[in-house]
């Protein structure tokens, strides 16, 4: 998840850009560029870190008079937060700037390489600049040379571009990641990954839809859809607060981040699943030799990311796993073998307990891997190797998108560790994988879903606690949904293995006792439901989330029919989620910034 804005037009554009960077800043603060075309000729910045230090680089530079001019506020996917990985990326006479992932990167740069174009940064980005500019050298016209760049590139995508053979004018693309193009009563185009970086600035604005490409010029908007045919434009309204625009019409950030998930797993997944083999090219296949065991290290949410990442790595992956809670695992003395793996598994790559064992098992000797969702913190640059979540910057407290890619990216990792280690065959590998590539529909956020969540959520607003049981990897699903609930609610909830309840726990049931139980039809369905049916007899209120309805339920979430229980999973997460964040919203809670809680937590 990166940010760009544009702006053509005659006031101060280095203002407009860094202005429009500042409000975009929290979808990535690797490093930051911007690039513009005045008087025919080019100006162009680049700075690692927050945005602070391009405003530094770029203190004396002025602008006045027409411009285009092209900003990028960077969260690294392909390469590092380098300054030369970053954007804008330049080729002789062009500046292009991009969100999202070129899938088919490496097929393109091979060809350019060998019609002989110099690449200098390890990012995806680059081949758009060079493959305009060599359709450009082979004779067409420049939108010409746009259109056919655009239509040969895989993945997704947001792309302005500017080029020395068209100036005042910039080239957009969108298809997958989001851009607004603004016109205001002077005539000045700016553009935007997001609402907060156009306000103040335009009123009128276009909501770019899939497959839409075009140009601004000083005369107008040229748009077209992916056919090349000409789009009236269709202009909207823009809201009139910043902070309602960062939440893009959500009522909260944890809102926004639970509709985001479809769209951040697949960022997740891109470039990651070939027809026949996970490809993690961030790691060395090196990695897995001589280890026999995997030990997976981590706190609170990230913990049962561990945990019911541990059912997979024993069934798919074929390897001796354990688990471990970070501030446990430091002063338990632990016998750590070098013939383990050791994953540390964080949001924020900063947890302190985590970042300690981190160390510990690196003193050990042993081999360490981060799964993590933000680059260049203390744990990636502390890991032998990392893996990174994609799901852009989590800004509400209780975590959820976080989580969601963390479950993608470990089961991806149990499936290469079988494909490494040779213990899966073919066929039951392409069926995991052909899993893998649904798994951004099914957490999509269905309204009628959302409504029923949100009707019978006042039903649950007090009682005497919560139960959330469930069987095998639904059961650290169980732990993540009381979790959530007790964060933001502060009602008290437990997560239980739904066959443990009667080893002590059923002495609580009562109509006060509220059951959430997680019932999904693919895995150990029968038991589970007599589980539930023992609590049912002794009166306490149940809510079922299962694909079969389930008729002792007082109340019932249904989940679409799946064939595999981890769609299940990915669904179910989405309804414990929606439905924490609805009771919270009942009660009247801050439901971004719940009480006594902070979203990285560095001390021990
Ligand atoms: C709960 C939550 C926390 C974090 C925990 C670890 O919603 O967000 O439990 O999961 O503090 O944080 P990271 O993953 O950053 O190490």
């Amino acid at each position: 998840m990166c940010g760009i804005v544009g702006y053509l037009g005659k006031h101060d554009t280095k203002a407009i850009l860094l202005d429009g960077l500042k409000e975009l800043e929290y979808r990535g603060y690797d490093s930051a560029g911007i690039a513009v075309l005045q008087a025919e000729e080019f100006s162009y910045f680049k700075a690692v870190g927050k945005l602070a230090n391009l405003e530094a680089k770029t203190a004396d530079f002025t602008t006045s008079g027409f411009a285009a001019g092209i900003g990028h506020t960077r969260w690294a996917t392909h390469g590092k937060p380098t300054e030369i990985n970053a954007h804008p990326h330049l080729g002789d006479a062009s500046y292009v700037v991009h969100n999202g992932i070129i899938e088919n990167y490496q097929e393109l740069k091979n060809a350019l390489i060998s019609e002989g174009a110099h690449f200098l940064s390890q990012t995806d980005t680059e081949v758009i600049v060079h493959l305009f500019e060599s359709l450009l050298n082979g004779g067409l016209k420049p939108f010409d040379a746009f259109r056919e760049t655009v239509s040969r590139l895989k993945g997704a995508y947001a792309i302005l571009l500017v080029t020395k053979q068209m100036p005042e004018t910039i080239f957009f693309a969108k298809h997958g990641s989001p851009m607004i193009v603004g016109v205001n009563e002077s005539d000045e185009k700016f553009f935007g990954s997001s609402d907060a970086a156009l306000i103040g600035k335009c009123h009128r604005v276009i909501y770019l839809e899939d497959g839409q490409l075009g140009f601004v010029s000083r005369t107008g908007i040229h748009l077209e859809d992916a056919h090349a045919a000409a789009v009236v434009p269709h202009f909207a309204s823009l809201p009139e607060s910043k902070l309602s625009a960062q939440k893009e019409g959500f009522r909260f950030f944890m809102e926004k981040e639970i509709y985001e998930q479809s769209e951040v797993l697949s960022d997740t997944l891109i470039g990651r699943l070939a027809e026949d083999a996970i490809l993690f090219d961030e790691l060395n296949p090196s990695l897995l030799e001589g280890i026999n065991e995997i030990k997976l290290c981590a706190c609170g949410t990230s913990y049962h990311a561990a945990l019911a990442s541990s059912y997979l790595f024993e069934r798919l992956g074929k390897i001796r796993t354990s688990v471990e809670i970070a501030s446990e695992l430091r002063y338990k003395e632990p016998l750590l073998c070098t013939d383990t793996l050791f994953v540390v598994i964080s949001q924020s790559g900063e947890t302190a307990d985590t970042l300690e064992t981190l160390k510990m098992a690196k003193a050990a000797g042993l081999k360490t891997l981060v799964v993590c969702n933000v680059d260049n913190s203390s744990m990636v640059r502390e890991a032998d190797a990392a893996i990174l979540t994609r799901a852009g910057i989590e800004k509400g407290v209780a975590s959820t998108k976080a989580f969601a890619t963390q479950m993608a990216v470990l089961w991806m990792f149990s499936l290469y560790v079988a494909q490494t280690k040779d213990t899966i065959d073919a066929e039951t590998l392409r069926k995991q994988i052909g899993l893998l590539r649904e798994v951004p529909a099914v957490v999509r956020v269905h309204d009628d879903l959302h409504e029923r969540i949100r009707r019978l959520s006042k039903r649950y607003l007090h009682g005497h606690g919560f139960f959330f049981i469930g069987r095998d990897i639904f059961f650290p699903l169980a732990l993540e949904g009381a979790l959530k609930l007790k964060e933001i609610s502060y009602l008290h909830a437990e997560g239980y293995p739904s066959g443990e309840m009667k080893h002590g726990p059923i002495a609580l049931a009562d109509p006060e006792l509220f059951t959430i139980a997680l019932m999904p039809k693919n895995l150990l369905y029968d038991k589970t439901k007599s589980n539930v049916e023992e609590l049912s007899a002794r009166d306490a209120t149940i809510c079922a989330i299962s694909d079969v309805p389930f008729e002792k339920a007082d109340d019932f979430i249904p989940i679409a029919a799946h064939d595999h229980y981890m769609l299940e999973f990915f669904e179910t997460m989405v309804v414990l989620q929606l439905l924490s964040m609805e009771i919270a919203i009942r009660l009247g809670n801050d439901v971004d910034m719940p009480r006594n809680l902070a979203k990285s937590v560095t001390v021990e």
